[in-house]
């Protein structure tokens, strides 16, 4: 058995910045509700047409650049996202087309917040076994151009932004490198955050009767993922430390998917761990979902706040509902 590591990381977000204020010309929100209940100020959207895959492209060439590899060396292609641009082949097909990366496999997952830890588990799966010494993993998402961007959409719409996180998953050959991963799901609550059309179960899949019953948007029991995040958050983290002995002391960094600031708060309260340590930057993106992941851990690195051998633990949890963890060595 090989142990896989993050060899080479890059983050890619948008230059367009939408502000809560550019939010309240759109809906009946305002910038102090969405601050208060949420901690988000801005998050960016792209300037369409943009799929997926194009938004991705900047984050992986810095993914590949970070590993110090040819882009040739990598294996396979995963990608992690809830938002593909279309309903097919997958992201990680057009995304292959744009690296003009030949044959390899490539892989759409679709597991919306915990899409790069899911991801991020089974690109260690290969890498374990030996079958291959280089995956390329993405986490990116174009929200945007599905949000309801109404009063009646705006429990969701002002939650969430576009942004693109890429890893290279390679062999490890020192001590660092991901030690556990822990996948959980709960599909009796799949219709608390869901996107119901285009509907595969009807024909057509999509029609003018289901877009004027705002079928396409995103929809939400807020409450419900609010009630559940704060329980599975800290019960996945203390699977991770378990598995490797590790205490709460041992731990430099968690890094959360960025749902919403006051569940990140919560997780440090119910973990016992000082804020400092439960990273967050959904101030400045809002929740990217796949990408969010990725995204911290670039800032968080930027930031001087994770280094050579430093042990995080990565958590995630989102629609589904699923939730997730990986520990590793930085
Ligand atoms: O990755 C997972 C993704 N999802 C999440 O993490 C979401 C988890 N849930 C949440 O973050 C929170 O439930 C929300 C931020 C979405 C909502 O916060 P809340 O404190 O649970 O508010 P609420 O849904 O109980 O609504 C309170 C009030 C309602 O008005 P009334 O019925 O009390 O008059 C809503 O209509 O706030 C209203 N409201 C808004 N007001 C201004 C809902 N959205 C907005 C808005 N601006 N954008």
């Amino acid at each position: 058995m090989y142990r896989s590591k993050i060899a080479g990381l890059g983050g890619y977000v948008p230059e367009n910045i939408v502000t809560n204020f550019d939010l309240e010309k759109l809906m009946d929100t305002s910038n102090e509700w969405i601050i208060e209940r949420t901690g988000i100020h801005e998050r960016r959207f792209v300037t369409p047409p943009c799929g997926t895959s194009d938004l991705a492209l900047q984050a992986v060439k810095d993914a590949i650049c970070d590993a110090n590899i040819d882009k040739n060396d990598i294996e396979m292609i995963i990608v992690a996202t809830s938002t593909p641009e279309h309903l097919a082949p997958g992201s990680s097909s057009f995304l292959q087309a744009l690296l003009e990366l030949g044959t390899i496999p490539t892989l759409d997952i679709r597991v919306q917040c915990c899409g790069f830890i899911y991801g991020l588990s089974i690109a260690d799966q290969f890498i374990k076994t030996g079958m291959y010494k280089h995956i390329l993993l993405v986490g990116v998402e174009v929200q945007s151009v599905g949000l309801d961007l109404t009063t009646e959409g705006r429990d969701t719409a002002i939650l969430f932004g576009d942004g693109a996180g890429a890893v290279i998953i390679s062999r490890s050959n020192d001590n660092s490198g991901i030690l556990s991963t822990h996948l959980f799901g709960d599909g009796t609550h799949a219709k608390d955050l869901w996107i119901d059309a285009p509907a595969g179960s009807e024909s057509p899949r999509i029609s003018k009767e289901m877009l004027d019953e705002r079928r396409q948007y995103p929809k939400m029991n807020g409450r419900q993922v609010f009630k559940h995040a704060v329980t599975r958050f800290p019960e996945v983290v203390i699977a991770a430390l378990e598995a490797n002995q590790w205490t709460r002391e041992d731990i430099k960094l968690v890094i959360p998917h960025q749902a919403n600031m006051r569940i990140t708060e919560s997780i440090a309260k119910r973990l016992d761990l000082p804020l400092e340590k439960v990273y967050s930057n959904i101030h400045r993106y809002g929740n990217t979902t796949a990408a969010s992941v990725p995204l911290a851990m670039v800032d968080a690195r930027n930031e001087g706040k994770i280094k050579k051998n430093d042990k995080l633990i990565l958590a995630a949890f989102g629609s589904g509902f699923t939730w997730a963890s990986a520990a590793l060595i930085w």
